[in-house]
């Protein structure tokens, strides 16, 4: 979704904004902006498509200053186009507003605006702001801060801005409600942007701004307050990570990066979640008595962190005796879910600033419910507004295609499902001891699968180039079938399917025929579903289906019924969805690839749906 940057130090603004803007291309957008505060006036830039094109519009004609504002926009009021790009001006272009976010009043805002005199050239919600900023301003506000002040309470719906002065040049305003922004702290320079590794190459520090408070950005000092006026102590933190994380490091996209990341980072989990003597450690947030009266898990998120949550509800229904439901946070949040106080509730975001996840979040505290957050942003909404949280602690994701979130995701559903049967004694610590013994080998399973990845690139390249596909498993690994479904389609842009194996009788055995590749998830089991899956199998073979395996390794009479196998490492049952979706990752990537589309920036999708 929209990225907002903004500057005011001694540097020239334009090229820090765009570096900053280029570090938020991964959010997802379609034209960008920026504006700058030169020899008393505020000038302005925009363009259509990629930053390469704003560029080029700044080569030839530059912009020269020492503060300003800049806005990747991913379309949502008018089409993308120079005129709906931000930043969007007063009439007397003495005000200049970047946005993201959703202003739901501004047709009755712009029609009393108008009826003032005011001329709109955008058809954006977001034009509304400055207006709205000048009317307070020429009926008498006091400052530019009482202006702004006056003017965002006004304002109904979401929104994180960056605001310019022409009649204020030692100073850089922003505010935010709903929508993420955080202020970096620099040597002799500040920022303000929608999150950190916007700026992480430049900041030492970062203050992470309240909905609801808005902040007057100096070069040298940060003064902070709520909407009200009163004023807010800036609490600036150390940030956790560093600027190499938000680089390439020398792979060809951030989503090849992120996924070699992920042996790392499902053994640092290990590491960080298992004291030295064994047991689980899941942090103060909820005591152990909670989880021993708890009889309700209700878990909410958006697509691959709702996968994940899937997967989280097989495992935890497997191994402890409390009732789990998933569900997908755009749905949950406007059916009548019948939660009660007793529910605990766990959203799962990589960003923590997911708008329907927040919804429900916010829905589930209105009810008394506790909020177990599994997240991976620190300072994120989410993170704020939940009773607790486990970080998934994978560093900046950068590649829109969600990949080490999802198994961090996994890993930390394991811990919990693993530290949850403990305090009930569902299993014993014997057999505790035992799950996670075994799930110390996922690591080791990944990075073999990873290094594998030659094998899966030509198989990749040899089945890519059809409109469609179908992805099939069963009980832990149906949602390994949707996630890989969605991990191909997102990038590669082929329609792709993900399938309960057993329902395949119901309807999609209809698609099958020579050409459809049906990509089955197949690897051995303890119970009866690895042979479910080869029955499976057997009747998309019996229909000339394109079948194509991901089996455990040394599994040879697989391959008398597929066309193609992606071997990966024997782990335990309730382990494999960790180490199976890595072969279906890199699938996808390659296929994208193949398909020369542009893997970390796919189209039409933004990083962080900060909006519904
Ligand atoms: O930040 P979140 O985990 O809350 O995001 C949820 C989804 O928007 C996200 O997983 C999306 O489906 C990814 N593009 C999938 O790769």
């Amino acid at each position: 979704m929209c990225g907002v940057v903004g500057y005011i130090g001694s540097k020239s603004a334009a090229p820090v904004l765009i570096d900053g803007l280029r570090r938020l291309e991964y959010r997802g957008y379609d034209s960008a902006g920026i504006a700058v505060l030169s020899e008393g006036r505020i000038l302005s830039r925009k363009e259509t498509g990629r930053l390469a094109n704003l560029e080029k519009v700044l080569t030839d004609a530059p912009l020269q200053g020492t503060r300003g504002i800049g806005h990747t926009r991913w379309a949502t009021h008018g089409a993308p186009s120079q005129v709906n790009s931000h930043p969007h001006f007063s009439s007397d272009e003495a005000v200049a507003v970047v946005h993201n976010g959703i202003i739901e009043n501004y047709a009755e805002l712009r029609d009393e605006l108008t009826g003032k005199g005011h001329h709109f050239l955008s058809e954006t919600d977001t034009e509304v702001i400055p207006h709205l900023i000048e009317q307070e301003l020429k009926e008498g506000a006091a400052s530019p801060l009482a202006a702004v002040l006056h003017a965002l309470k006004r304002l109904r719906g979401a929104y994180a801005v960056g605001i310019l002065f022409r009649d204020e040049p030692d100073a850089v305003y922003c505010a935010r409600l709903g929508s993420p922004l955080i202020i970096g702290l620099g040597d002799g320079e500040n920022f303000i942007a929608s999150d950190v590794p916007a700026i992480i190459n430049r900041i030492s520090s970062v203050i992470y701004l309240n909905d609801g408070e808005i902040a007057r950005v100096r070069q040298d000092r940060v003064e902070i307050c709520t909407l009200e006026g009163a004023t807010v102590e800036p609490d600036p933190q150390a940030v956790s990570f560093h600027s190499e994380d938000a680089e390439c490091a020398g792979f060809e996209t951030f989503m090849l990066k992120e996924i070699h990341e992920q042996p790392r980072i499902l053994r640092a989990l290990l590491g960080q979640y298992i004291s030295a003597d064994g047991s689980i450690d899941i942090g103060p947030g909820l005591k152990p008595d909670y989880f021993r009266k708890l009889n309700r898990i209700m878990i909410v998120a958006c697509g691959t962190a709702y996968h994940a949550g899937m997967y989280g509800k097989l495992l935890m229904e497997n191994l402890t005796g409390i009732a789990v439901e998933t569900d997908l946070a755009s749905e949950f949040r406007y059916r009548d879910p019948k939660i009660d106080p007793g529910t605990l509730v766990i959203p799962v975001s990589q960003s923590g600033e997911t708008a329907d996840t927040l919804a429900s979040i916010r829905m589930a505290k209105d009810w008394g419910c506790r909020v177990l957050a599994i997240c991976n942003v620190e300072g994120s909404s989410m993170v704020r507004e939940s009773d607790a949280v486990l970080f998934t602690n994978c560093g900046p994701e950068i590649g829109v295609a969600s990949t080490k979130a999802y198994t961090a995701q996994q890993m930390i559903f394991a811990l919990l499902a693993l530290y949850i049967t403990g305090i009930r004694n569902d299993l014993t610590p014997e057999q505790i001891k035992g799950y996670l013994s075994e799930l110390h080998e996922v690591p080791d399973a990944v990075h073999y699968v990873i290094q594998n990845k030659e094998t899966i690139r030509k198989i990749a390249e040899k089945h890519h180039d059809g409109p469609s596909s179908l992805y099939m498993g069963r009980k832990f690994n149906y949602p390994t079938a949707l996630e890989g479904a969605l991990k191909n389609k997102e990038i590669s842009y082929q329609h792709a399917e993900g399938y309960a194996a057993g329902e395949m009788k119901h309807g999609p055995i209809a698609l099958i025929n020579e050409s459809l590749p049906v990509i089955c998830i197949c690897t051995k089991t303890s119970d009866e579903v690895y042979e479910k899956m080869l029955s499976n199998i057997k009747e998309v073979e019996a229909r000339n289906g394109r079948i194509i395996a991901v089996a455990t390794e040394g599994d040879i009479e697989i391959r008398k019924l597929t066309q193609d196998v992606l071997y990966v490492p024997e782990v335990r049952d309730e382990f494999t969805p960790i180490v199976n979706v890595v072969a279906l990752q890199l699938m996808a990537y390659y296929a994208a690839r193949a398909r020369g589309t542009d893997i970390d920036k796919p189209r039409n999708l933004a990083k962080s749906v900060t909006v519904e």
